[in-house]
């Protein structure tokens, strides 16, 4: 029988498996949108912690998840076919496969930042390839910015992360980006202020963690940082026409229709 590990990952540390499990499980239908088969594996390796997860997602949760990681990976993609001996920075990588699915080429050096007890599950989780690295330290902490080379192209990739951090820690760390690499691309997704306020108000449903950083406007994160440039910036939902199961499909094209329930999710491309 595979090794099992133990999923007890507790307060914000804990997401990292609900994006993992929901990319897994999406993964293994036939219609499926991200055929992320490195998740739908790590599932197998986990034990009864998923469990408790599995009752309170909805089969929508996924595609929510899916198809930020699908744009993502395909602004992602671009980037290292124009740069193939790029940097990339997942910060906030959690248990994410994105360096399986994408499978740069191995000039291409990769560092995925989390919490030490997530590298730590992480580690155990996935194989180690070429010119790939953890660092198993709070993104708020500088010293990671000293173990990423800084004289190459550098995509920074912040899936999920920037919506628990304070106002505060993501003006903090954007300034130390654009201090420490010269030229790169930034992608990042956001939440707008009523998801904020709501994961303080509903524990139930948000769990353990409460999230910090809202994005009214890109305006505001080019005010946070004069040196990023928003280039683009895509509601997930408003990418339904991808979603295979009808209903959700239908669902997603209605709140598509109302601004604030279209803009629940946002993804943003800004380049400095
Ligand atoms: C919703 S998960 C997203 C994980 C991954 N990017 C994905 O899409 O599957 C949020 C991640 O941010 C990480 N995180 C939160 N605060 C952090 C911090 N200060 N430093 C490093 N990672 C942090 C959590 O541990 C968790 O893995």
């Amino acid at each position: 029988m595979a090794d099992q590990w133990k999923a007890d990952l507790v307060g914000v540390e804990r997401t990292a498996l609900v994006t993992l499990y929901l990319r897994a499980v999406e993964s293994r239908s036939e219609d499926s949108i991200l055929c992320d088969r490195a998740a739908a594996e790590a599932v197998r390796h986990l034990d009864a912690g998923l469990r408790s997860l599995r009752m309170r997602l909805t089969v929508g949760d996924r595609y929510l998840v899916v198809l930020r990681s699908r744009q993502l990976d395909m602004w992602a993609a671009d980037f290292l076919a124009r740069y193939p001996d790029a940097v990339v920075v997942q910060l906030g990588c959690g248990l994410d496969t994105r360096v399986f699915r994408l499978d740069p080429h191995p000039g291409v050096r990769w560092f995925d930042v989390d919490l030490p007890d997530v590298i730590g599950l992480r580690r155990r989780l996935f194989p180690g390839r070429e010119g790939y690295r953890t660092i198993g330290l709070s993104v708020l902490d500088p010293a990671w910015l000293e173990e990423v080379p800084a004289d190459r192209p550098v995509l920074v990739i912040a899936e999920g992360l920037l919506m628990y951090l304070a106002e505060d820690e993501v003006r903090r760390l954007l300034l130390r980006l654009t201090e420490r690499f010269a030229h790169g691309t930034l992608l990042f997704d956001g939440v707008p202020p009523w998801v904020v306020w709501s994961s303080r108000r509903l524990p139930e449903i948000y769990g353990e963690f409460t999230m910090g950083w809202a994005v009214r406007d890109a305006r505001e994160v080019e005010r946070m940082n004069p040196r990023l440039h928003r280039a683009e910036e895509i509601a997930v939902i408003s990418q339904y026409a991808l979603v295979p199961v009808r209903f959700y499909r239908l669902l997603y094209r209605m709140l598509d229709r109302f601004p604030p329930a279209r803009d629940t999710l946002r993804m943003f491309r800004f380049e400095f």
